[in-house]
């Protein structure tokens, strides 16, 4: 049927007086009334703490919490009490990390990672006494499978942890490929979501992944909420990674027990009201049909790359990309570029985008990135392009 784009962007406050080009959705998504409204709802009407009280308020917020967990998980295809509400992505690995690979990784076993990863998928590894080895890429910034291979090969692998989809080069991972071969393996797979989970109909089950980590504020919904999917039998063999309230079955003078999945990974209040707002950004973006967001993204993608070609010397960094695409301007560093174009409320990103490794190996320290999103649409590619021409004119005067 396709989207109605102009009645999208309505929904978006953020985006009311069309001032605003937002093309840095990669970093943030903006978000629709409706999950503002679900959050200040559930503020005005049902806030309580969760787990713990008898009375009908936090019988209503722990109903609003669970609500959510099952959203969630049928969103991916996965069952509620495989799903852990974190803080984030970046929590999310750092919870396999800490808890899963302190109690699986011995200093011999590998862990492979992607030259394409973001630094919540790098350091959370480094910090731990087994051994990174690294997955290349070629030219046109995809995975190198034969790469992939000879490190399988080499033995020792527990775990490839990779990304669905890279933050900088908008390429997609063959996750299913990936998955099989480490399989074969004896390895396990975790899956950086944080990009994919918002350009692509997921099934965790149907993709066969153990891990699959991603944050609520790039689907639409808000900060300080992530999802950790892990397979059952996993999360119940693993320790848990934070200690304090709800996560325990009893504590004693000597010691304590743990309470049952999802609860052991979920200590302290949790992120109550961003469940309610992810919950709301979930029911929202289930209306729409993926082949249609995914035709609308993809068509303003080919129209990007068309119009920053015209500008000169421009380098895009890679080929067939989906949701974001990064570039290069000689002579043009993407800090001053971005700096002039934002005076004009038009937002791109510019930096290293958490993925020094990857800038090492492009043999550059920065590039700039464009993201899309639901709501963009030609005429934010014109206004930007506009934009970085005057910009760019100034900067070479
Ligand atoms: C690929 C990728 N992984 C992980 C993250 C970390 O996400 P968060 O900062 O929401 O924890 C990001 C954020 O940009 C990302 O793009």
């Amino acid at each position: 049927m396709g989207l109605d784009i102009t009645k999208i962007r309505q929904e978006f406050p953020i985006l009311d007086n069309n001032t605003l080009v937002y093309l840095d959705s990669a970093a943030t998504a903006q978000k629709p009334k409706i999950v503002l409204d679900a959050m200040n709802s559930y503020y005005c009407t049902s806030n309580a703490n969760v787990h713990r009280g008898m009375h009908s308020l936090a019988e209503k917020a722990t109903i609003a919490y669970e609500e959510a967990r099952k959203a969630a998980a049928a969103f991916i295809g996965a069952a509620p009490q495989e799903i852990v509400f974190t803080r984030g992505c970046t929590e999310s690995i750092n919870l396999i990390a800490k808890s899963w690979g302190s109690a699986n990784l011995r200093n011999n076993d590998v862990v492979a990672l992607s030259l394409l990863e973001h630094h919540s998928n790098i350091v959370p590894w480094q910090q731990l006494s087994s051994e990174v080895k690294w997955i290349g890429i070629d030219d046109a910034g995809h995975v190198n499978m034969e790469g992939l291979d000879a490190i399988l090969k080499e033995g020792n692998v527990k775990l490839i942890s990779i990304t669905g989809l890279s933050n900088v080069l908008g390429t997609m991972t063959p996750l299913q490929e990936i998955i099989q071969k480490a399989h074969n393996a004896g390895a396990l797979v975790s899956v950086d979501a944080a990009q994919l989970i918002v350009h692509k109909k997921i099934d965790v089950k149907e993709l066969d992944c153990d891990f699959f980590s991603f944050s609520g504020h790039k689907l639409y919904g808000p900060t300080g909420i992530g999802v950790l999917y892990a397979k059952q039998e996993l999360l119940e063999a693993m320790p848990p990674f934070l200690g304090g309230g709800s996560m325990i079955g009893e504590v004693t003078t000597e010691g304590f027990t743990c309470a049952d999945i999802p609860q052991k990974f979920e200590a302290g209040t949790p992120p109550i009201t961003e469940a309610v707002g992810l919950c709301a950004a979930i029911d929202w973006l289930s209306q729409f049909d993926w082949t249609d967001i995914a035709k609308h993204e993809q068509a303003l993608m080919t129209y990007a790359i068309e119009q920053l070609k015209s500008i000169e010397g421009l380098h895009l960094l890679s080929q067939l990309p989906i949701g974001c695409l990064s570039f290069t301007i000689p002579g043009i560093h993407p800090h001053d570029l971005t700096d002039m174009i934002g005076q004009k409320n038009i937002c791109l990103r510019a930096g290293h985008h958490c993925t020094m490794p990857l800038h090492k190996h492009l043999g550059i320290s920065a590039s700039t990135r464009m993201s899309f999103a639901i709501y963009n649409t030609k005429d934010d590619i014109d206004r930007c392009i506009v934009a970085m021409n005057d910009a760019i004119n100034t900067l070479t005067l």
